[in-house]
């Protein structure tokens, strides 16, 4: 069945010019976002998020769907005021729709659908791992396709080769945990809130990272895995307290820096195999991890020594936002790739 209506299919057709004003969503987990943008330039990105997982260490799936219940209309609405677009004046409405945390998605999926269908505009449905890789193509200085793109998020650690803006291969992901919860574990042991991350990044900066030493994680290709390097830390930390009680708070800034400097060492080390092997020298990197300052040095470092160009989103666009799914939309919308109202989203990587 065809839910497209004849208005909407017209409205397809009188597209040849991409000229466009798009709505965005994003729900795919803790944040509620809404962004706008007009003909690849971001209006507004507005994102609220979700304080109520602090108190469980964790993104508790029922609490996200309900807090994007409750924020999902005054997001949407604040991205309109803040970008001076009523809803009259939208060519179209994206909506993140995989992958992500099943409840979440529906709740950004069903409102987006809700306005597509009463404002008769074509729909997009946007992969939440895509538009972090897209994130790259907002503001000035962009990438040039094919690149690679290190995208290292909560959920996915990934080295992906970058042939069009919907055409990508995966080169080399990670077999257990992600790269943020390397981070976000590790934080839970040494004591720290969730999310972790920020926290390690934020303490490592007054730390020593040679003061103590993880393991190096030993896997062929171009595949990564941070689960030694987290259980190299809890028996690190067992056999220090054992040792000496309270060592890991009076060490914390230098346990820190050692631990992170590890996960980039890991990183650094598959990145530079992955430029070396596809011979590209355009790297861009992506996801909430990308925005760990530590991270972000040491690839200024190798794109320098290796003279690759390194494409750095600002630090708003790294972490869960919607302006990367308006971005997506806007690569969409001059394809033509539109759904229909039966689109369903998925909790996979693949619809
Ligand atoms: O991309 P993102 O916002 O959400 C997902 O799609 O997963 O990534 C969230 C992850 C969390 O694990 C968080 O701890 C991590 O990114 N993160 C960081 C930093 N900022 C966020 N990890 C290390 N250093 C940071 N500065
Ligand atoms: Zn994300």
């Amino acid at each position: 069945m065809n839910l497209t209506s004849p208005l909407v299919e017209a409205k397809i057709m009188l597209y040849v010019c991409p000229m466009s004003l798009l709505l965005a969503i994003e729900s795919s987990c803790d944040d509620t976002g809404a962004s706008v943008i007009r003909d690849g330039e971001i209006l507004s990105n507005v994102v609220a998020s979700q304080s109520v997982h602090e108190a469980w260490g964790g993104v508790v799936p029922e609490l996200a769907s309900r807090a994007h219940q409750q924020q999902i209309v005054p997001v949407v609405h604040a991205a309109l005021e803040q970008a001076h677009v009523s809803l009259k004046q939208l060519e179209g409405i994206a909506f993140t729709a995989h992958p992500g945390l099943i409840g979440s998605l529906l709740v950004g999926s069903s409102y987006a659908k809700s306005l597509a269908q009463v404002l008769q505009i074509p729909l997009m449905a946007i992969n939440h791992m895509e538009a972090h890789v897209l994130a790259l193509f907002i503001g000035t200085n962009k990438p040039i396709f094919p690149f690679i793109c290190l995208t290292v998020s909560g959920g996915h650690t990934q080295l992906v080769l970058m042939k069009g803006p919907f055409d990508s291969e995966i080169l080399g992901e990670t077999l257990d945990d992600a790269a943020g919860e390397a981070f976000d574990k590790g934080a839970k042991m040494l004591g720290l809130p969730y999310p972790g991350g920020p926290l390690i990044d934020r303490l490592a900066q007054s730390g020593n990272p040679k003061a103590f030493e993880f393991a190096r994680p030993d896997i062929p290709g171009l595949n990564f895995s941070f689960s030694g390097l987290k259980t190299s830390l809890l028996y690190f930390l067992r056999d220090q307290e054992a040792q000496q009680p309270g060592f890991t708070q009076t060490h914390l800034n230098d346990i820190c820096a050692s631990y992170q400097f590890a996960i980039i060492r890991h990183i650094l080390d598959k990145t530079r195999k992955a430029m070396k092997e596809t011979g590209i020298k355009q790297l861009g990197i992506a996801g909430g991890v990308a925005a760990n300052k530590g991270l972000r040095e040491a690839l200024q470092h190798l794109s320098s020594e290796k003279k690759y160009a390194l494409f750095v989103p600002e630090m708003a666009y790294c972490t869960d936002n919607a302006a990367m799914i308006a971005m997506a939309a806007h690569f969409k919308f001059e394809a033509k790739q539109f759904v229909n109202l039966e689109i369903s989203p998925s909790a996979r990587y693949s619809l």
